[in-house]
């Protein structure tokens, strides 16, 4: 069988599309645009490109961006101050402060700081707390477009068996939260799980995020299971050529063939980040 191929990037546009609409609606009512700040520190390349199509996809919907690029030797500190000025500032309805921090900041203490009610990507404890607990709060980008992706492909997964490979904050758990919120059955797998092919073979909603290089192979895929794949690792080539290609944490050639339903990548799970960050932005400007 070969699987579906779900298309992220049709259906973040898609989102986008319908966002621009809220995004008039809500100027015309409140005479001004919803503003997302987005600050960067240092110079990570990928932080770098991932802030670009932030900002760029902002301008797309009607959300107002301000970028704030702090050099790599900013204190904590001057970030902390930072952060005081953009939550005391009406102006600013979202706050993203990009991922990784550079060494000597302290990400928990950052993201700490941030108004939970100006958190744009969810990341602050009690947006986690209220995930976990049921209540209304902002959800994590990259996880809230997985599900919008599942829950299109799928329908209701109420009872389905969903296996997340990945611990982290800001995907594995939520997501985790995200599934069980929509009556999956729900296992978080990681680097310590035993019988990690076993595990996954069990799922019928399978969402990898673990970070590393087309680890899950085909034949830890049920037949006909949905895979999603938030894996993002860039590898050499290896056709001499000395460039590098973009691949997922799925062995997608292997995987396609036994999946229902797979994300490809670039194209799956990635635009629809920056379409989940868009829809908190607005839905944090609209409870302002
Ligand atoms: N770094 C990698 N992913 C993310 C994200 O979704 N938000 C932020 N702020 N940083 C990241």
């Amino acid at each position: 069988m070969t699987a579906r191929l779900i298309d992220g990037k049709a259906f973040a546009a898609t989102v986008r599309g319908r966002l621009a609409e809220r995004v008039k609606t809500f100027v015309a009512k409140r005479g001004f645009a919803p503003g997302l700040a987005v600050v960067l520190v240092g110079d990570d390349p990928a932080s770098q490109v991932y802030v670009r199509n932030k900002v760029a996809q902002c301008a797309e919907v009607g959300v107002r961006s301000l970028e704030h690029r702090l050099p790599a030797t900013t204190s904590e500190g001057e970030l902390l101050a930072l952060v005081a000025a953009l939550n005391a500032d009406p102006a600013v309805h979202g706050i993203l402060v990009q991922l990784p921090l550079p060494k000597g900041i302290d990400e928990t203490k950052v993201l700490a700081a941030i108004a939970p009610e100006k958190d744009a990507d969810g990341f602050h404890v009690v947006n986690a707390g209220l995930l976990a607990t049921g209540g209304a709060c902002t959800v994590p980008c990259t996880p809230l477009g997985c599900m919008m992706l599942i829950e299109d492909v799928l329908g209701d997964v109420s009872g389905a068996e969903a296996v997340v490979v990945g611990r982290s904050n800001i995907v594995g758990k939520p997501m985790a939260q995200l599934l069980l919120r929509a009556n999956c059955t729900v296992t978080i797998a990681h680097s310590r799980t035993r019988d990690l092919p076993g595990v996954c073979r069990r799922a019928d909603i399978l969402v990898a995020a673990v970070g590393r290089p087309e680890m899950i192979r085909g034949d830890w895929v049920k037949p006909g299971a949905c895979v999603i794949d938030v894996g993002i690792n860039r590898v050499p080539r290896n056709d001499g050529s000395g460039k590098t290609r973009l691949v997922g944490d799925v062995a997608f050639d292997e995987a396609k063939v036994v999946a229902g339903a797979i994300t490809p990548v670039p194209g799956g799970v990635g635009p629809m980040t920056i379409a989940c960050l868009l829809t908190n932005t607005l839905s944090l400007a609209e409870r302002s």
